[in-house]
């Protein structure tokens, strides 16, 4: 069937709720390039949103799940258990932060979220969460209610869950208050304790340790230390989400050890497992042990598949250096991006840690500029390179390449960004 008659099907039965950026038809994808049913290649800067971290299809990731597909599928925990997710387990024990050494695997990051947020309201006995304006976690009705990265994600499915509470994440780019730094930021979790919310309520605060959807926004030196304290102090579990941020992306393997911080808990998911669905809670023993039999589960978390997937992930990565080689990676591109910035004052700022990057466009008077950010996607897109927005004001461009991408590939793309921003700019003269 040619793509035009698939796309009449899509109108007809797909469901129109989940945003589509373009009305490509893909059949296939290598590396870093994904390829329409017409035959043509596109740069894919998106990786299937920060998923792909080793490209397309690496064939150690298709080999495994091939090998473990014709063993056995599906048996559901509940049954008994299997070598792939005991493996993993124990594997992410070894390279998690700390002493976060035990796993409960589902299968999406909305997903991790919600029985993180389970785990600590167990755990606790307390019903208050602290979350972030600019937050995403995730589109089930949970994660939902502590997402705060655009109303439209929330909006008309009130009630959501109690006891939420969202603070400003640190932005240092457009911060609301004068002091520089972490402190204001930290204070104002103090002033929620005295306004709001007594700290003995509150089960855990949830947090991007870089935000993802809402801007790939680094928080100031000390923030996520101070946050460390201060929920140590009253009792709170802290809860990194890393689905975006973890395995590599941010040029350590977790993005907490950029700052030195261990959560007592910790999400993960997206590229866990070259493609597949698979997410994981992780978390000290002390704490899960208070988790018992039958409090949380899933038919599918934990995919014998996903998990023989997520081992040859994790295997390549640790054999090709690839959280090292992002890093460097990552580094040129920060290097090319702010001279890219030096020639457009439209970029009013590149930041972020590995090879988790955004650029912000600004107008001359320096507020957001989405218009800009959606057009140049456009241009982009009509030079065959696939880019995704980020921001709470939608005026972010993130780069979300494989780690592994050859320097050449990541030449182009820059070079095909560069000429969209030219063009952009003329049409704006
Ligand atoms: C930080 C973070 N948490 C959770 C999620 C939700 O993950 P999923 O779409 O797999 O449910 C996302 C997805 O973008 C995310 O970036």
């Amino acid at each position: 069937m040619d793509s035009r008659s698939l796309l009449e099907k899509a109108d007809a039965h797909l469901a129109p709720v989940l945003y589509r950026a373009t009305r490509l038809v893909f059949e296939r994808a290598e590396g870093c390039y994904l390829i329409t049913r017409d035959g043509e290649r596109y740069l894919d800067f998106v990786s299937g949103i920060a998923v792909n971290n080793l490209g397309h299809n690496h064939p150690e990731v298709v080999a495994a799940a091939r090998e473990q597909m014709e063993k056995l599928i599906h048996i559901c925990g509940a049954t008994g258990y299997y070598e792939s997710a005991i493996e993993l387990a124990a594997e992410l024990a070894r390279i998690a932060p700390g002493d976060l050494d035990t796993v409960f695997f589902a299968n999406s990051g909305a997903e991790a979220v919600e029985g993180a947020v389970k785990l600590a309201r167990y755990v606790t006995r307390r019903p208050a969460i602290i979350a972030f304006k600019g937050a995403f976690h995730g589109r089930t009705l949970g994660a939902t209610s502590l997402t705060a990265s655009s109303t439209r994600y929330r909006q008309h499915y009130d009630p959501l869950l109690a006891g939420v509470y969202h603070v400003n994440y640190p932005y240092p780019f457009r911060s609301p208050y004068k002091e520089t730094g972490a402190r204001p930021y930290l204070a104002e979790i103090e002033h929620l304790f005295t306004h709001m919310v007594s700290p003995a309520d509150v089960a855990a605060v949830i947090i991007e340790p870089v935000l993802g959807e809402g801007g790939y926004i680094v928080p100031p030196e000390g923030y996520l230390q101070g946050l460390r304290e201060l929920t140590r102090r009253h009792g709170i579990l802290l809860i990194f989400d890393e689905v975006q941020t973890g395995f590599g992306r941010t040029g350590k393997m977790f993005a907490a050890e950029h700052f030195g911080v261990v959560p007592d808990i910790m999400t993960v998911g997206k590229a866990l497992a070259g493609g597949f669905p698979l997410s994981a809670i992780i978390a000290r023993r002390e704490i899960m042990a208070q988790w018992p039999p039958g409090a949380h589960g899933s038919t599918f978390g934990g995919h014998p598949v996903s998990c023989a997937a997520a081992l040859a992930t994790l295997r390549v990565m640790d054999r090709d250096r690839v959280v090292e080689k992002a890093a460097e990676t990552g580094a040129y591109l920060k290097s090319r991006l702010e001279a890219i910035q030096r020639r457009h004052p439209i970029i009013g700022e590149v930041r972020g840690l590995g090879l988790m990057i955004g650029v912000e466009f600004v107008r001359p008077d320096g507020s957001p500029y989405p218009e800009a950010v959606s057009r140049i996607v456009e241009l982009a897109l009509s030079e065959k390179l696939l880019f995704y927005s980020a921001g709470v004001y939608k005026n972010v461009i993130r780069f979300m390449i494989p780690l592994t991408i050859r320097r050449e590939d990541l030449d182009r793309g820059l070079a095909i960004f560069e000429r969209c921003l030219e063009r952009f700019e003329e049409e704006q003269a």
